[in-house]
């Protein structure tokens, strides 16, 4: 008897890679994309905007890339933003420019989809407005996402996507326009508040001739170039806690960050797809309000980081923080104290706003759920280097979370309501330390003991392999485990 089971087969020659932050972002996946990109040929974007940034050196040239791809400084490859994506034009421009500068040319290789959306002078506003109960980026990322599931409001276009430039950019100008009026008069947008988009329909005017060239208008370029054997690399931006359907919710980013939403916004159905590699960072930070189970100092600490200046600038940013004593703070019996030293020697400051990030120990019933759930079975473990801290503290060891109790019985899961996840206390255990500096180590055998026993404890609790370590920001401070 012929079966449905004998005659599909689920193999993909050459599927498509797509990585992912298995935390709250900033885990490290610039570099994991960079280094990858060499055996793909298309690096795509599927989600968020101008909210996600890496940092990237090349040539001793620092540039921070927002909405480019982070495979940028691989000549040749086709740099891609799919159509789950919000554009800000205007910024875009800008990291264009800055590309030029560095030497760096995308001109023949750069598409955007032209149903991606676009970040209006409104949405900034309405982000800025808000958005600070969340902690957002205050870039409009969640009002423009917004838009896209509201559509008109009455006979007014709200969800105005990148493609619509091409048909008469006038008209899409001036419904911009009328969007904004709306918006301030339905909101009581102030002139002060007003004063913040001054300027930027002019400034999306004048960087139109710059993009146009830019927007694909076939929703099946991706799909094309696959079936004609290229590779496709899929970037995620922000990371899996911050989903938002799967996240802390409200406390999450707008988009879908989870490595299925690569197959919705990065255009490719997901029959193409290949592997999944989670990327996770050994000391976890997180910006913005929100669950974070393992923070140190818990509400204290979120409270401290997130205390702001009436002009938005952090009371406790990294300058004021380099004038504490560090090492009386690490050895100190209370978490929230030796959390501003973790802070400060593993440089976990906004790389614009200087804004504190909240630190925790390794959460491992949350990478595991991570793991799981976006069917990751190859994991990169960053700042290792940075474990070495711990040997300074009053145990000398490094802590991790294994366990979460919720009212006082133990759960080995991430609750997916938000109320029982701000209820859940960790338990903390401690693996080995190790004082070595690793980060001039780029093979295994070079490696602490103690580093290799925490990974195959990390290996263990989430069922996954590690296959490789950052040890330091350089593109060049890995070590592979393979
Ligand atoms: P939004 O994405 O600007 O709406 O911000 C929502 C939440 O996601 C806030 O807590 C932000 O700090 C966080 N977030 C957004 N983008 C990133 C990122 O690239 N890294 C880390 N956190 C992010």
């Amino acid at each position: 008897m012929s079966s449905v089971s004998e005659s599909i087969s689920g193999k993909v020659p050459n599927g498509a890679t797509v990585v992912i932050g298995l935390q709250f972002g900033d885990e490290g996946k610039a570099r994991v994309v960079d280094d990858l990109a060499a055996e793909h040929d298309i690096i795509a974007r599927f989600n968020g905007g101008a909210n996600a940034g890496h940092t990237i050196e090349h040539n001793g040239v620092k540039l921070a890339l927002k909405q480019v791809p982070a495979g940028v400084f691989h000549e040749g490859k086709i740099l891609y933003l799919g159509s789950g994506c919000v554009l800000n034009m205007v910024k875009l421009r800008t990291e264009l420019e800055s590309l030029k500068q560095a030497g760096i040319d995308v001109s023949d290789r750069f598409r955007i989809s032209s149903q991606a959306g676009l970040i209006q002078p409104h949405h900034i506003l309405l982000d800025t407005l808000i958005g600070g109960s969340v902690g957002t980026t205050r870039n409009g990322i969640g009002p423009a996402y917004a838009d896209r599931a509201l559509r008109m409001w009455g006979d007014r276009l709200l969800n105005i996507r990148v493609g619509d430039l091409l048909q008469d950019a006038e008209a899409v100008f001036a419904l911009l326009q009328a969007n904004l009026d709306a918006a301030k008069k339905m909101y009581g947008m102030g002139e002060e508040l007003g004063r913040l988009v001054e300027g930027e329909i002019q400034a999306m005017r004048e960087a139109l001739p710059v993009i146009a060239d830019f927007v694909e208008i076939d929703p099946l370029y991706v799909q094309k170039m696959a079936d004609a054997g290229k590779r496709v690399l899929f970037e995620g931006a922000q990371a899996f806690m911050l989903d938002v359907n799967k996240g802390s919710v409200p406390y999450v980013t707008s988009s879908h960050t989870s490595a299925a939403a690569a197959y919705i916004g990065g255009d490719l159905p997901p029959s193409y797809h290949g592997r999944t590699v989670g990327v996770a960072k050994v000391i976890m930070s997180r910006v913005g309000h929100g669950p974070f189970v393992s923070e140190f100092g818990g509400a204290r600490s979120e409270e401290y980081c997130m205390s702001l200046n009436a002009d938005g600038s952090p009371v406790y940013g990294k300058a004021v923080e380099a004038g504490y004593d560090i090492e009386g703070l690490l050895r100190s019996d209370d978490d929230f104290e030796m959390s501003k030293a973790v802070r400060h020697l593993s440089g976990e400051y906004g790389t614009v706003t200087t804004r504190p990030r909240r630190v925790g120990a390794v959460d491992l019933v949350q990478l595991k759920t991570g793991v799981m759930a976006n069917g990751v079975k190859e994991l990169i473990l960053t700042k290792c280097d940075l474990l070495n801290v711990y040997a300074r503290t009053k145990n000398g060891k490094i802590p991790v979370v294994k366990e979460y109790r919720l009212d006082g019985k133990s759960i080995d899961f991430v609750p997916g309501s938000t109320a029982l996840l701000k209820r859940v206390e960790p338990v903390f255990s401690w693996c080995e330390g190790f004082s070595e500096d690793i980060s001039g180590v780029r093979e295994a055998a070079g490696l602490p003991a103690a580093l290799m026993a925490f990974v195959k404890e990390v290996e263990a609790f989430v069922g996954c392999r590690v296959v490789g370590l950052g040890v330091g920001p350089g593109r060049e401070q890995y070590v592979s485990l393979k």
